[in-house]
Protein backbone atom coordinates (compact mmCIF):
# COMPACT_ATOMS: atom_id res chain seq x y z
CA UNK A 1 0.00 0.00 0.00
CA UNK A 2 3.23 1.98 1.06
CA UNK A 3 4.54 1.27 -2.66
CA UNK A 4 1.12 2.56 -4.04
CA UNK A 5 0.63 5.44 -2.32
CA UNK A 6 4.52 6.59 -2.86
CA UNK A 7 3.98 6.07 -6.75
CA UNK A 8 0.46 7.73 -6.73
CA UNK A 9 2.01 10.83 -5.26
CA UNK A 10 5.11 11.35 -7.26
CA UNK A 11 3.13 10.61 -10.37
CA UNK A 12 0.42 13.50 -9.61
CA UNK A 13 3.26 15.66 -8.66
CA UNK A 14 5.09 15.17 -11.86
CA UNK A 15 1.81 15.92 -13.62
CA UNK A 16 1.30 19.28 -12.01
CA UNK A 17 4.98 20.19 -12.01
CA UNK A 18 5.85 19.69 -15.42
CA UNK A 19 5.07 21.70 -18.33
CA UNK A 20 2.28 19.67 -20.21
CA UNK A 21 3.48 17.54 -22.92
CA UNK A 22 1.54 14.84 -25.10
CA UNK A 23 2.18 11.95 -22.73
CA UNK A 24 -0.85 9.55 -22.79
CA UNK A 25 -2.02 8.27 -19.59
CA UNK A 26 -1.26 4.57 -20.10
CA UNK A 27 2.51 5.95 -19.80
CA UNK A 28 1.96 7.76 -16.78
CA UNK A 29 0.60 4.24 -15.27
CA UNK A 30 3.47 2.67 -16.79
CA UNK A 31 5.98 5.14 -14.75
CA UNK A 32 3.67 4.61 -11.96
CA UNK A 33 4.74 1.05 -12.34
CA UNK A 34 8.07 1.66 -12.34
CA UNK A 35 8.18 4.05 -9.44
CA UNK A 36 6.20 1.95 -6.66
CA UNK A 37 8.12 -1.72 -8.52
CA UNK A 38 11.04 0.00 -7.62
CA UNK A 39 10.44 0.92 -4.12
CA UNK A 40 9.22 -2.47 -3.71
CA UNK A 41 12.82 -3.90 -4.63
CA UNK A 42 14.47 -1.42 -2.93
CA UNK A 43 12.50 -2.71 0.35
CA UNK A 44 12.48 -6.04 2.22
CA UNK A 45 9.08 -6.87 0.20
CA UNK A 46 9.26 -10.30 -1.36
CA UNK A 47 10.21 -10.12 -4.80
CA UNK A 48 6.83 -11.36 -6.10
CA UNK A 49 5.41 -7.95 -5.05
CA UNK A 50 7.58 -6.27 -8.01
CA UNK A 51 6.02 -7.60 -10.70
CA UNK A 52 2.87 -6.94 -9.04
CA UNK A 53 2.98 -3.86 -8.22
CA UNK A 54 4.76 -2.79 -11.77
CA UNK A 55 1.40 -4.06 -13.78
CA UNK A 56 -1.38 -2.68 -10.95
CA UNK A 57 -1.92 0.77 -12.20
CA UNK A 58 -1.75 0.15 -16.23
CA UNK A 59 -4.09 -3.13 -15.21
CA UNK A 60 -6.39 -0.79 -13.47
CA UNK A 61 -6.48 1.49 -16.15
CA UNK A 62 -7.12 -1.04 -19.05
CA UNK A 63 -10.04 -2.70 -16.45
CA UNK A 64 -11.64 1.29 -16.14
CA UNK A 65 -11.91 0.82 -20.34
CA UNK A 66 -14.16 -2.37 -20.14
CA UNK A 67 -16.82 -0.48 -18.26
CA UNK A 68 -17.52 -2.86 -15.75
CA UNK A 69 -20.08 -1.83 -13.13
CA UNK A 70 -18.87 -0.64 -9.85
CA UNK A 71 -21.17 -3.21 -8.03
CA UNK A 72 -19.05 -5.64 -9.85
CA UNK A 73 -15.60 -4.10 -8.37
CA UNK A 74 -17.23 -4.18 -4.77
CA UNK A 75 -18.04 -8.24 -4.86
CA UNK A 76 -14.97 -8.74 -6.35
CA UNK A 77 -13.33 -6.90 -3.37
CA UNK A 78 -16.09 -8.15 -0.77
CA UNK A 79 -15.96 -12.09 -2.12
CA UNK A 80 -12.29 -12.99 -1.09
CA UNK A 81 -12.47 -10.67 1.94
CA UNK A 82 -15.57 -13.12 3.25
CA UNK A 83 -13.23 -16.12 2.58
CA UNK A 84 -9.69 -14.98 3.03
CA UNK A 85 -10.27 -12.05 5.75
CA UNK A 86 -7.41 -14.56 7.95
CA UNK A 87 -5.02 -14.02 5.35
CA UNK A 88 -5.62 -10.20 5.44
CA UNK A 89 -4.75 -9.82 9.43
CA UNK A 90 -3.22 -12.94 10.09
CA UNK A 91 -1.86 -14.49 7.18
CA UNK A 92 -3.58 -17.64 7.82
CA UNK A 93 -5.07 -18.24 4.06
CA UNK A 94 -7.76 -21.03 3.96
CA UNK A 95 -6.25 -24.52 2.96
CA UNK A 96 -8.04 -27.35 4.21
CA UNK A 97 -6.37 -30.48 5.69
CA UNK A 98 -7.05 -33.62 4.25
CA UNK A 99 -7.68 -37.15 5.25
CA UNK A 100 -4.51 -38.23 6.26
CA UNK A 101 -4.19 -35.30 8.20
CA UNK A 102 -7.42 -36.02 9.92
CA UNK A 103 -6.68 -40.18 10.29
CA UNK A 104 -3.06 -39.24 12.24
CA UNK A 105 -5.04 -36.14 14.19
CA UNK A 106 -7.50 -38.89 15.46
CA UNK A 107 -4.53 -41.05 16.73
CA UNK A 108 -4.72 -38.61 19.40
CA UNK A 109 -8.41 -38.04 19.85
CA UNK A 110 -9.50 -41.22 22.65
CA UNK A 111 -13.07 -43.01 21.79
CA UNK A 112 -12.95 -44.24 25.49
CA UNK A 113 -13.65 -40.68 27.26
CA UNK A 114 -15.35 -37.38 26.04
CA UNK A 115 -12.16 -35.54 25.01
CA UNK A 116 -12.49 -31.82 24.65
CA UNK A 117 -11.17 -30.77 20.85
CA UNK A 118 -10.63 -27.55 19.40
CA UNK A 119 -10.19 -26.67 15.44
CA UNK A 120 -8.76 -22.82 15.88
CA UNK A 121 -9.63 -21.33 12.39
CA UNK A 122 -12.00 -24.46 11.53
CA UNK A 123 -12.43 -23.28 7.75
CA UNK A 124 -15.49 -24.83 6.35
CA UNK A 125 -16.12 -27.71 8.88
CA UNK A 126 -14.85 -30.57 7.38
CA UNK A 127 -11.87 -31.42 10.05
CA UNK A 128 -14.90 -31.30 12.88
CA UNK A 129 -17.78 -33.01 10.35
CA UNK A 130 -14.40 -35.82 10.22
CA UNK A 131 -14.15 -36.02 13.80
CA UNK A 132 -17.73 -36.05 15.02
CA UNK A 133 -18.45 -38.85 12.75
CA UNK A 134 -15.18 -40.88 13.94
CA UNK A 135 -15.49 -40.20 17.80
CA UNK A 136 -19.34 -39.57 18.40
CA UNK A 137 -18.57 -38.77 21.85
CA UNK A 138 -15.83 -36.41 21.89
CA UNK A 139 -16.52 -32.28 22.52
CA UNK A 140 -15.83 -30.74 19.59
CA UNK A 141 -15.64 -26.72 19.06
CA UNK A 142 -14.23 -24.92 15.90
CA UNK A 143 -13.64 -20.87 15.68
CA UNK A 144 -13.67 -19.06 12.73
CA UNK A 145 -13.64 -15.36 11.49
CA UNK A 146 -14.19 -15.34 8.13
CA UNK A 147 -17.72 -14.68 7.52
CA UNK A 148 -18.58 -17.05 4.54
CA UNK A 149 -16.33 -19.94 5.54
CA UNK A 150 -17.87 -19.62 9.12
CA UNK A 151 -21.33 -19.89 7.61
CA UNK A 152 -20.46 -22.98 5.62
CA UNK A 153 -19.29 -24.39 8.62
CA UNK A 154 -22.47 -23.73 10.67
CA UNK A 155 -24.48 -24.86 7.60
CA UNK A 156 -22.13 -28.32 7.42
CA UNK A 157 -22.46 -29.08 11.27
CA UNK A 158 -26.34 -27.55 11.94
CA UNK A 159 -26.90 -30.86 13.33
CA UNK A 160 -24.16 -31.94 15.07
CA UNK A 161 -23.71 -31.10 18.55
CA UNK A 162 -21.06 -29.44 17.66
CA UNK A 163 -19.88 -25.82 18.40
CA UNK A 164 -18.80 -23.27 15.59
CA UNK A 165 -18.04 -20.40 17.19
CA UNK A 166 -17.53 -16.56 14.74
CA UNK A 167 -14.81 -15.06 16.22
CA UNK A 168 -11.08 -15.05 16.55
CA UNK A 169 -8.80 -17.17 17.29
CA UNK A 170 -7.02 -14.95 19.44
CA UNK A 171 -10.03 -14.68 22.13
CA UNK A 172 -10.34 -18.13 22.05
CA UNK A 173 -9.79 -19.65 25.80
CA UNK A 174 -8.10 -22.82 25.44
CA UNK A 175 -7.48 -23.77 29.58
CA UNK A 176 -10.83 -26.36 28.90
CA UNK A 177 -9.37 -28.20 25.88
CA UNK A 178 -7.84 -31.42 25.45
CA UNK A 179 -6.39 -31.13 22.26
CA UNK A 180 -5.95 -27.55 20.40
CA UNK A 181 -5.82 -28.07 16.87
CA UNK A 182 -4.19 -25.48 14.43
CA UNK A 183 -3.58 -25.63 11.02
CA UNK A 184 -2.68 -21.50 10.63
CA UNK A 185 1.13 -20.78 8.83
CA UNK A 186 4.29 -19.81 9.80
CA UNK A 187 3.21 -16.28 10.42
CA UNK A 188 0.89 -17.42 13.46
CA UNK A 189 2.87 -19.83 15.29
CA UNK A 190 5.22 -17.66 18.12
CA UNK A 191 1.64 -16.21 18.74
CA UNK A 192 -0.11 -19.48 19.44
CA UNK A 193 2.57 -20.75 21.12
CA UNK A 194 2.75 -17.88 24.03
CA UNK A 195 -1.25 -18.24 24.22
CA UNK A 196 -0.75 -22.08 24.41
CA UNK A 197 2.00 -21.71 27.16
CA UNK A 198 -0.14 -18.85 28.86
CA UNK A 199 -3.51 -21.13 29.05
CA UNK A 200 -3.08 -24.46 27.66
CA UNK A 201 -3.58 -26.63 30.98
CA UNK A 202 -0.57 -29.68 31.84
CA UNK A 203 -1.48 -32.85 29.82
CA UNK A 204 -3.24 -31.04 27.01
CA UNK A 205 -2.17 -31.14 23.27
CA UNK A 206 -1.06 -28.87 20.84
CA UNK A 207 -1.18 -29.96 17.07
CA UNK A 208 0.26 -27.93 14.15
CA UNK A 209 -0.58 -29.28 11.05
CA UNK A 210 2.70 -28.82 8.89
CA UNK A 211 3.93 -25.51 10.96
CA UNK A 212 6.25 -25.67 13.80
CA UNK A 213 6.80 -22.95 16.40
CA UNK A 214 10.46 -20.95 15.71
CA UNK A 215 12.60 -22.51 18.93
CA UNK A 216 10.36 -25.33 20.11
CA UNK A 217 11.07 -28.73 18.52
CA UNK A 218 7.91 -30.84 18.80
CA UNK A 219 7.90 -33.46 21.05
CA UNK A 220 6.48 -35.93 18.58
CA UNK A 221 6.18 -35.38 14.09
CA UNK A 222 3.16 -37.27 13.00
CA UNK A 223 4.19 -37.81 9.04
CA UNK A 224 1.18 -37.49 7.02
CA UNK A 225 1.59 -39.73 3.96
CA UNK A 226 -0.83 -37.91 1.76
CA UNK A 227 -0.12 -35.50 -1.35
CA UNK A 228 -0.99 -32.85 -0.32
CA UNK A 229 0.71 -29.78 0.78
CA UNK A 230 0.69 -30.47 4.66
CA UNK A 231 3.83 -32.98 5.43
CA UNK A 232 3.28 -33.62 9.16
CA UNK A 233 1.56 -32.46 12.65
CA UNK A 234 3.61 -31.36 15.19
CA UNK A 235 2.49 -32.50 18.82
CA UNK A 236 3.44 -30.47 21.93
CA UNK A 237 2.24 -31.56 25.42
CA UNK A 238 2.29 -28.90 27.86
CA UNK A 239 3.82 -29.57 31.18
CA UNK A 240 3.10 -28.04 34.33
CA UNK A 241 4.66 -24.57 34.27
CA UNK A 242 3.17 -23.66 30.84
CA UNK A 243 5.76 -24.94 28.29
CA UNK A 244 6.21 -28.35 26.09
CA UNK A 245 7.55 -31.44 28.84
CA UNK A 246 8.86 -34.57 26.81
CA UNK A 247 6.30 -36.38 28.00
CA UNK A 248 4.47 -38.96 24.64
CA UNK A 249 1.73 -37.43 23.08
CA UNK A 250 0.03 -40.68 22.53
C1 LIG B 1 -5.48 -23.28 6.82
S1 LIG B 1 -7.17 -23.02 7.21
C2 LIG B 1 -7.51 -24.49 8.17
C3 LIG B 1 -8.96 -24.90 8.15
C4 LIG B 1 -9.30 -26.08 9.05
N1 LIG B 1 -8.78 -25.92 10.38
C5 LIG B 1 -8.76 -27.35 8.48
O1 LIG B 1 -7.76 -27.82 9.02
O2 LIG B 1 -9.30 -27.85 7.49
C6 LIG B 1 -7.02 -21.72 8.43
C7 LIG B 1 -8.33 -21.08 8.80
O3 LIG B 1 -8.09 -20.19 9.87
C8 LIG B 1 -8.93 -19.05 9.71
N2 LIG B 1 -8.35 -17.94 10.48
C9 LIG B 1 -7.24 -17.23 10.23
N3 LIG B 1 -7.04 -16.31 11.17
C10 LIG B 1 -8.04 -16.45 12.06
C11 LIG B 1 -8.39 -15.77 13.27
N4 LIG B 1 -7.64 -14.79 13.77
N5 LIG B 1 -9.49 -16.17 13.93
C12 LIG B 1 -10.26 -17.18 13.46
N6 LIG B 1 -10.00 -17.85 12.31
C13 LIG B 1 -8.89 -17.49 11.62
C14 LIG B 1 -8.92 -18.82 8.21
O4 LIG B 1 -10.03 -18.04 7.80
C15 LIG B 1 -8.98 -20.25 7.69
O5 LIG B 1 -10.30 -20.68 7.52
Amino acid sequence: MLCLVGASATVALLMFALPPHDETLLQWAWLHGAISASMAWATTLPRWWVPILLLFAPAALLALTLEIPPLVWLLAALLPWLVFRGALRDRVPLFLSDQPAIDRLLELVTSEHPVSVVDLGCGTGGLLQALRRARPIARLRGVENAPLTWLIARWRLRDAAVDVAYGSIWDEPLSHHDVVYAYLSPAAMPRLWAKACQEMRPGSLLVSNSFEVPGVPAQHILTLSGTGMATALHVWQMSEDGTASAAHAG
